[in-house]
């Protein structure tokens, strides 16, 4: 299926080594999304529902109540289920994904399908089991036909994910790809260019790193090296941090 385990290139705890450029590591840059036209403007949102939505306050089983029922966009009127988030709710690692494809939306659980199992190995390679890490995405519900996410439906979903993370309180987060990078970091700065950097998300200033969506490594699995780089990086933060 094209998924390769993904090894270790060295033994914990050389993180160094691991940061240094790998020899055969492709150096061009990724392709990037090429619009021709400027985007249309964002529809308004639904600010008095927003509004109406408070998340602040609520423990991981009132806010998993609220997404089951959440119909604040209008992905909700295709889903069969919402996809809350999976995996430790302690976990120093926190892996923010796009959004539910088809196999998510059915079972209800995030990166399940190919990518996820892509996403897996990665962590394996990391010495990350799935359930030490906690898995969430962008939006909740699946956007039809695989689209990206819009940004008012963003927008709208952004309460529960600010909510989740202030619960688990990450002490790091892993963006996996363009969509969360962009939405995390509130930029539309390429996903090749945010990614091999630390960054900081929210108040809280928790160290944040980019890296590329493993559907898209599975399409350019030559850059599964600057992959790999991303998560020793990651790595080598949350060691730092300790
Ligand atoms: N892609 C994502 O970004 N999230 C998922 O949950 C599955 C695929």
């Amino acid at each position: 299926m094209g998924i390769q385990a993904w090894e270790r290139r060295v033994d914990l705890p050389g993180i160094r080594p691991a940061l240094e450029p790998i020899p055969d590591a492709p150096q061009a840059e990724p392709p990037q999304a090429v619009t021709a036209t400027e985007p249309p403007p964002p529809e308004p949102l639904d600010s008095e529902a927003v509004a109406e939505s408070p998340v602040a306050g609520l423990d991981w089983q009132d806010l998993d109540a609220r997404v089951a029922e959440c119909t604040l966009c209008e992905l909700h009127k295709g889903r069969t289920h919402t996809v809350f988030g999976v995996g430790a709710r302690d976990a120093d690692w926190m892996i923010i994904g796009e959004g539910p494809g088809a196999e998510e939306d059915r079972q209800g659980e995030p990166f399940v399908g190919r990518a996820g199992q892509l996403l897996n190995n990665m962590l394996r390679a990391l010495g990350l089991r799935r359930e030490a890490v906690y898995i969430a995405n962008i939006v909740k519900c699946r956007p039809p036909g695989n689209r990206d996410p819009k940004p008012e439906e963003a927008a709208a979903c952004r309460p529960y994910l600010e909510r989740q993370i202030a619960l688990v309180k990450p002490r790091l987060i892993l963006a996996v790809g363009r969509i969360a990078a962009q939405n995390l970091l509130d930029t539309d700065v390429a996903v090749g260019k945010l990614r091999g950097r630390a960054h900081r998300y929210g108040e809280a200033r928790i160290p944040l790193v980019v890296t590329y969506h493993p559907a898209y490594l599975l399409r350019s699995p030559e850059q599964k090296a600057r992959a790999w780089d991303d998560l020793c990086l990651a790595r080598a933060l949350l060691e730092e941090e300790a």
